[in-house]
Formats: structure tokens, sequence, C-alpha cells
């Protein structure tokens, strides 16, 4: 999955064509293996063959930028508990490196469907709730080693002191999605440590995407800890009691072992 993160990007154009059952299988079996951040909070990875039970959803949107069509689409649920947008974003982003790996294009689609219109397309298992979609198929565009990412420095989203053997850490972080860009994952570092905090700008940004920025941290956690074992890391993740203000928000500690 590390050499996958380069080759992710964000495919908002597919080929007229459907994955093939081959295809379709082996998302069955990259579904059944995928670890979760939490194993205690239910939720459901719900595969959608047909496309357009979820682009005939879209109608009502305002914004174009919500309207991603694909061939099929991936919908999760899950219970409604700590760290469960986290828990998705962890989730879905192995999907989607490991649909990379296949040469499937992706596209999380933050789209606010309407429960009831939700219930109606799929089986939604008691006491969930849909989440979000992940957008994919056959990209118009072979996926290629993508070389230049607008994202943000390292020095923005980076504080304390890092070791130099961990900065391809921080690098793959870097490379994550997340909605409209924002990048709100911020890391202090200290000896071994990574204490993951969210940020917005200000009060307005964390209302508009407090919750896909929660999914955000979780998509960038799973970047890190693919980064981490590829270099030879064990991590471990603490939960510490350290206190977050308004506009800044502490998410969960990743120690990282067998460093030098
Ligand atoms: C939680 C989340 C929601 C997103 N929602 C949308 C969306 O609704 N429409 C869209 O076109 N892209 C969406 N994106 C993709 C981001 O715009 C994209 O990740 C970002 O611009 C960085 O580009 P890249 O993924 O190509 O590296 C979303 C990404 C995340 C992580």
């Amino acid at each position: 999955m590390y050499r996958a993160i380069d080759y992710r990007i964000s495919t908002r154009k597919y080929k007229d064509q459907k994955v093939s059952n081959e295809h379709f299988k082996n998302i069955q079996d990259i579904i059944k293996d995928i670890k979760p951040l939490n194993k205690d909070i239910l939720m459901d990875t719900i595969v959608l063959r047909d496309g357009e039970k979820i682009i005939n959803t879209f109608k009502g949107f305002t914004s174009k930028y919500a309207k991603v069509t694909a061939p099929h689409y991936i919908a999760f649920t899950s219970k409604i508990k700590d760290n469960y947008l986290e828990n998705i974003g962890y989730i879905g982003e192995q999907i989607v490196l490991n649909l990379t790996k296949l040469g499937i294009g992706t596209c999380w689609v933050g789209s606010p469907i309407d429960e009831k219109t939700f219930r109606q397309i799929t089986d939604v298992k008691k006491d969930q709730k849909y989440i979000i979609l992940i957008a994919f198929g056959y990209p118009e565009r072979k996926l290629e080693k993508k070389e230049n990412r607008k994202r943000k420095e390292n020095k923005n989203i980076l504080s304390g002191n890092i070791k130099n053997e961990l900065i391809p850490i921080i690098d793959s972080l870097r490379k994550a999605p997340s909605a409209i860009n924002s990048q709100p994952w911020r890391v202090h570092c200290s000896e071994n440590t990574l204490n993951v905090y969210i940020e917005w700008k200000n009060i307005l940004t964390k209302k508009l995407l407090e919750k896909n920025n929660h999914i955000d941290i979780g998509i960038g956690l799973s970047h890190i800890i693919i980064a981490a074992r590829q270099l030879g890391y064990d991590v471990e993740f603490i939960n510490k009691d350290i206190q977050s203000s308004k506009n800044k928000k502490y998410i969960i500690t990743i120690k990282i072992k067998n460093v030098d």
C-alpha cells in the first residue's frame, strides 16, 4: 500500500465501463481483510455496483464539487460512537489504496445524502447511519506516480523535534486526500511519539468541515501507519489526556517503536 500512496489521486473522470467481476471479487476480499482503528465501533462497507442509484440522489445538491459521477460507489455506515469518523477514514483509505494497486480510480465524496433516501436504495444495519461515499471505476487517464501535489509544507503541519528517519512518515501523511484539500492534520513530535490534532482556521471552517475533517484525520492516520510499517517500525496508538482548544482538537498519539 505504501507505493500506492504516490499513485493515488482523486479521480473525477471515469471510463464508461463497469469494473470486471474479477476486480469486484478482489474488492470483497480487500474489504474483508481491512483492519479498523477501533474494532468496537460497528460499521458496514456497502459496495454499490449500480452507481446510478447514488447519482440519482445528487439531484438536489447545489455544489458541483459534491457530485462525482462514477460507475460504482462504496458507502460507509456506522454506529455513532467516539472516533467513529476517524475509524471510517482509516478503513476507507486502506480500501482506496488497495483499489489504486489494482489500477482502479477512486474519489472520496462527502455528499450529505439524506438518511431516508439512503435507506431506500440500500440495506442499512440497525443503529447505523450513512457516513460517506467513495466513488470508483476505471479512470479515464491511467493512474501514474504523482510528483507535485498542492500541499502544505512540513513546517505548517509539524511542530516539535522529529528525527530525520521519521520524516518520510510525515511526507506520506501530506500526500493523503482531505475534504477540499483542507489538510487539517497537525502533528507534534517529541522523542518517538506523534501527537495528532485537527486544526481549523476559524469557527466558520470548523462548522463547515468538522465532520469531514474527522474523516480526514482517520485517512491521515492510515498513511502514517502504512509508512511507519513500511519503514520497519512497530506502532502503538495511545490516548493521552491532552487539552484541546477552541480551534485545535487533540485526537490521538502514535508511538513509533524500535527507532534507533
Ligand atoms: C472526506 C473527503 C471528502 C471529499 N469530498 C469530495 C467531494 O465531495 N467531491 C470531490 O470532487 N472531491 C472530494 N474529495 C477529494 C478532495 O478534494 C481531494 O482529496 C483533495 O483535493 C486533494 O487532492 P488529491 O486527492 O488528488 O490528492 C474529498 C476528500 C475527502 C478526504
